[in-house]
């Protein structure tokens, strides 16, 4: 099995995690969304404590796994980057080999480098969890994403996923495209050529396919369901560009003309935080008729339930 699977205990990228593993962590996602509702606290991780390294600024991501370990009962320790030994200097992997010397029963880990969760998972002992590394993957995002859209349709095979925005520096677009195609969904990115790198189409498991579209209003005639992504500009480095391109709401913001094309049981996602006005208008993002954002936040609580009991009793 390799390390980028969700083989012992890890949960490091949704690369090559076959169809029925991701189905099994799903509907055990599933079965936990009451309990998050209901604001129900089990035991089934009484006593054991996870430990949240976040090298890089998180809102949902962080508190998600904090509440998630908190309603099963566990309790967190939790590292930021300011306020920690990394501000004199010490590296990452010391940072996380004291925190597994201390005996934490797993790391949860966000990183601004691509690898940082797998360079940790191969020096610790405990399981390793990835929140989001650099460009690469969001295993845990792919989850939530993917969980809103099954407890819709119960099947994703045959539908088809729009994901609009700055598909070249997305982790989150990663994780989705493995987890989307391993599952039987077709996907369509969409973006400003410089955004939408033509090697995006290579990432797919199958059977799903993945195509590129320059037109969202083309792409929009197949979506039956229509993903935004914020443009981050933090990822895009000194040749990147740096600024979000002229011209970009009108041509690829989900706008309130543009939503109003859609028929009405099509979900509208983003992972958050949200750039209104951008991306996405405030009245699209805040429609409780098509907008989904806020479920999928209660359904990301859901999946790290899943993937810590999975981490911690296998
Ligand atoms: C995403 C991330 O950090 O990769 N957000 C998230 O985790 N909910 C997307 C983003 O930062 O735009």
């Amino acid at each position: 099995m390799t390390q980028a699977t969700i083989g012992r205990c890890n949960l490091l990228g949704l690369d090559g995690v076959p169809a029925d593993e991701l189905a099994a962590l799903l509907d055990e996602a599933d079965g936990f969304v009451a309990a998050v509702r209901s604001r129900e606290t089990t035991d089934l991780l009484a006593g054991r404590v996870i430990a949240n390294l976040f090298f890089e600024p998180s809102t949902r991501t962080r508190c998600s796994f904090t509440v998630a370990a908190n309603r099963l009962g566990a309790s967190t320790v939790d590292l930021t980057g300011l306020g920690s030994s990394l501000s004199k200097g010490e590296t990452v992997l010391a940072t996380a080999l004291n925190l597994d010397a201390m005996g934490v029963d797993a790391m949860v880990v966000r990183s601004p480098r691509s690898g940082t969760p797998h360079l940790i998972a191969d020096a610790v002992a405990c399981p390793v969890i990835n929140a989001g590394d650099g460009r690469h993957e969001h295993p845990t995002q792919g989850l939530l994403d993917i969980l809103t859209l099954r407890r819709r349709w119960g099947d994703l095979t045959g539908r088809t996923i729009v994901i609009v925005g700055d598909i070249a520096n997305s982790r989150v677009v990663r994780s989705n495209l493995h987890g989307l195609t391993t599952l039987g969904a077709d996907v369509v990115l969409v973006g400003p050529p410089v955004l939408v790198p033509v090697s995006f189409t290579k990432i797919t498991a199958g059977p799903g396919r993945v195509s590129i579209e320059h037109d969202l209003d083309e792409a929009l005639l197949r979506a039956d369901a229509v993903m935004t992504l914020r443009i981050q500009i933090e990822r895009h480095g000194d040749d990147g560009g740096g600024a979000i391109p002229p011209d970009y709401r009108r041509r690829y913001g989900l706008t309130v003309d543009r939503a109003a094309s859609l028929p009405k049981d099509v979900p509208i996602m983003h992972p958050g935080p949200v750039n209104r006005g951008v991306e996405i208008d405030s009245e699209v993002a805040d429609d409780p008729n098509s907008s989904v954002i806020m479920e999928q936040v209660t359904n990301g609580v859901a999946v790290r339930m899943a993937v810590l009991r999975r981490a911690l009793s296998p």
